[in-house]
């Protein structure tokens, strides 16, 4: 539906898109898993393709020896992540707010779920990785820094994709310079061709290896609407919907 930089959006049956935003959907994928992908799987491509060290693309085995911590994993961008981290090999630890988004971050994939709300997330993460985290994907940079900065390993880096519950972001800069942080923003639309173009080709490969599955057993709940009850798929992600609202334009 997202008509960025466009006079139309696409819940529509047909819409004309510039065409190099349109990708052809891999035969082992249905149009659920193509509905879900667009942006959190792009946005998660860019928040795990962005540390210093590396690397620039996923593949199974980038992220061999490396620990992502996925903040809000239940969340569509936070799903995504686990699951490609999890496809790249990384050891993979999330934080979810409740019992319910645990068992759907785990069925995502994620080895660990930390509940954020609960006992001492930072002890709990420094149990699961002692020398730390490599990256971080944040959709609550101002609620959470402290518990990155808490976690995070020499070098390491937070890519930043949203600041859910809009706290301000406060800066310990002598901090930050001690543990040498990487602070990665990001928006998919202003990240450039080349980033948009490789993630597009990796996520592909991921979709091919049936790694980014979506679906309630698969921790990415899906919630259905006609293509006439448009307002109210609106309504219903305006609503805290969790997982992913879709649009069925052909009933
Ligand atoms: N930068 C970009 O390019 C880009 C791309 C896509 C989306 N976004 C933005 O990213 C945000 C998330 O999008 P989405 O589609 O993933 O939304 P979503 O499906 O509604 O998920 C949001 C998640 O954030 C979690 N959350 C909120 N506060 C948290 C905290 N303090 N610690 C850990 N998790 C927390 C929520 O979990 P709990 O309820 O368990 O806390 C929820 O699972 C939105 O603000 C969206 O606009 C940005």
């Amino acid at each position: 539906m997202a008509a960025a930089g466009r006079p139309t959006g696409t819940a529509a049956e047909f819409t004309v898109v510039p065409a190099e935003q349109a990708v052809q959907l891999p035969d082992e994928a249905g149009f659920d898993v193509g509905a879900a992908l667009g942006v959190p799987a792009l946005t998660a491509h860019r928040a795990l393709t962005v540390a210093e060290d590396g690397p620039r693309r996923l593949w199974p085995g980038a992220l061999d020896g490396k620990v992502v911590l996925a903040a809000g994993g239940a969340g569509a961008v936070g799903h995504a992540v686990i699951q490609l981290a999890r496809w790249a090999g990384a050891t993979v630890i999330s934080t979810v707010s409740s019992p319910e988004k645990a068992r759907l971050a785990t069925a995502a994939g994620a080895h660990h779920v930390i509940n954020y709300r609960e006992g001492d997330p930072a002890a709990e993460i420094r149990a699961i990785a002692p020398d730390g985290v490599d990256i971080v994907a944040e959709v609550a940079l101002g609620a959470n820094l402290a518990l990155d900065l808490a976690v995070l390993r020499t070098r390491g880096t937070i890519s930043t994709y949203a600041n859910e519950g809009g706290r301000p972001v406060e800066l310990n800069v002598v901090r930050n310079m001690v543990l040498n942080t990487r602070f990665q923003f990001l928006v998919l639309y202003t990240a450039g061709p080349e980033a948009r173009a490789a993630a597009v080709q990796d996520v592909t490969a991921a979709v091919r290896d049936g790694a980014l599955p979506v679906g309630e057993e698969h921790g990415l709940p899906l919630t259905r609407f006609p293509l006439d009850r448009t307002a109210d798929a609106h309504r219903a992600v305006e609503g805290g919907a969790v997982g992913k609202v879709l649009v069925d334009v052909m009933s």
